[in-house]
């Protein structure tokens, strides 16, 4: 092979994630280990994203048979507080119980079919606005002013239509196929995990959305490999070790990666920078590892990593109470990032845990929205949970102040959906070409997508 052939190729990755596992001087969680699957190297049909009649294959056969994250619990505390969920014309409502339990109905009046529920509100029964049928909350017909009018209806006949509606971790998640398996077993190893890093004790600091002009596997691709930041986020290259990353898939429905922060990929090793120079990169790339209101100095022989992980350390100690000390760099620092099929995605650790949800609405286009989880301070009250901001199509990511230093890399991430879309539907019956390991969830959500669709 020729030296020009070699550049083409790349190298392989100089240390691999469980090798910067065993350097740290704290033990990471058995859970950290490797687990991974062989999903072979066939090409992907870039009609997958383009045909609309494989989108209508996909709603009927997987939209409408998966658990999707609704609403916080938190948002929804007092009886009749409901919550309206849309997903592909179909709508479900989820409404606190007076007993304090949470059930969800399918948003439809059973007379004549009338929406029942406009916005989210607090009610104290549902009307129906056209000829006034009305629900209990907890889905029971209690008024029919035409009722003598309806022999052939008794008054238990048509209750609200119910919804399989379950909790994890404060989060309210539905699913529109009455046979579906428990939302925990299908979550699983997903809900321990997450008890390591509190979830249970995070809420909802930040919630923006924005529509993308792509289908929803392009959205959600954009974050589940970390090494696109070569080239969409080239002021994290020096840093973020994404040759190094760790992909595993946990389960049919979750997967994700784990990827070394403060260590420099192999491509850029001959830049030769020292950990002074890998500090200053972060601090300019607004990294959320360290505090910018504080000076930084590396004390002499400590690493960069070290140094990071330490600063997260004393962040949380200092905004949550919680003592993450004796937790390993990679626990605190690192960028460990779940998915649930098919569309909701947590960042596991103690920072605040960036999560993704892509909503399709037809076949090239997706209601994308991000969401941060933040740790509530250990005694203090629990904040509220933040409304959405729904961006227009003239608007950026970088205007949503609440998503902090991340903003302008969603401006880079979205950079590209459309443009891929739009190359998706050039290549016609041509396949797409996916890594073997590196893009490994790439695939791994296409085939769980096919094996939905084979059922
Ligand atoms: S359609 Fe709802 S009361 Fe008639
Ligand atoms: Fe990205």
């Amino acid at each position: 092979m020729n030296a020009h052939r070699k550049v083409l190729m790349g190298k392989p990755p100089v240390v691999s994630y469980q090798e910067l596992l065993a350097m740290d001087e704290r033990p990471s969680p058995s859970f950290f280990a490797r687990t991974t699957l062989d999903l072979g190297t066939d090409p992907i049909p870039a009609s997958n994203y383009t045909s609309p009649e494989y989108f209508e294959r996909e709603k009927h056969k997987m939209w409408f048979r998966t658990w999707q994250y609704a609403v916080g619990e938190d948002e929804i505390p007092n009886s009749g507080d409901t919550y309206v969920y849309e997903l592909l014309g179909q709508q479900v409502i989820v409404v606190r119980q007076t007993d304090g339990s949470i059930r969800a109905f399918k948003n439809v009046c059973r007379h004549r079919g009338r929406k029942l529920v406009g916005e989210s509100a607090c009610k104290t029964s549902f009307r129906c606005a056209y000829h006034g049928l009305t629900w209990s909350l907890d889905g029971k017909l209690i008024e029919n002013p035409f009722a003598w009018d309806f022999p052939q209806l008794g008054a238990d006949d048509i209750p609200l239509l119910d919804v399989r509606c379950e909790s994890w971790a404060g989060l309210v998640f539905i699913n529109l196929d009455p046979e579906a398996k428990p939302l925990l077993e299908v979550m699983a190893p997903m809900p321990d995990h997450f008890a390591h890093w509190k979830m249970e004790n995070c809420y909802k600091s930040a919630h923006v959305g924005k529509i993308a002009d792509a289908n929803w596997k392009v959205c959600a691709e954009a974050f589940i490999e970390p090494h696109h930041v070569i080239c969409t986020h080239p002021e994290y290259n020096l840093f973020s070790g994404y040759d190094s990353t760790q992909h595993d898939i946990l389960s049919d429905h979750v997967s994700r990666f784990m990827s070394p922060t403060g260590v420099t990929p192999g491509p850029f090793l001959d830049r030769d920078i020292d950990d002074n120079r890998r500090l200053e990169l972060m601090l300019a790339a607004g990294n959320r590892a360290l505090d910018m209101s504080k000076k930084v100095e590396l004390p002499e022989g400590m690493s960069s990593r070290t140094f990071s992980a330490n600063s997260v350390r004393q962040m949380v100690a200092e905004r949550t109470g919680y003592d993450i000390s004796e937790n390993s760099d990679a626990d605190v620092l690192d960028g460990i990032a779940y998915d649930f099929f098919p569309n909701f995605h947590l960042w596991g650790g103690f920072k605040d845990k960036i999560s993704y949800r892509f909503r399709p609405i037809s076949h090239n286009k997706t209601l994308m929205e991000v969401f941060m989880f933040s740790l509530a301070p250990k005694d203090g009250p629990r904040p509220k949970s933040a409304e959405m901001l729904m961006l227009r199509d003239d608007q950026k990511w970088c205007e949503a102040t609440q998503l902090g230093s991340l903003a302008p890399v969603f401006d880079q991430d979205y950079s590209n959906m459309g443009p891929v879309q739009e190359g998706l539907v050039a290549l016609g019956d041509e396949g797409l070409h996916l890594s073997k390991y590196m893009e490994v969830r790439c695939r791994n959500l296409h085939r769980m997508v096919e094996e939905y669709m084979n059922r």
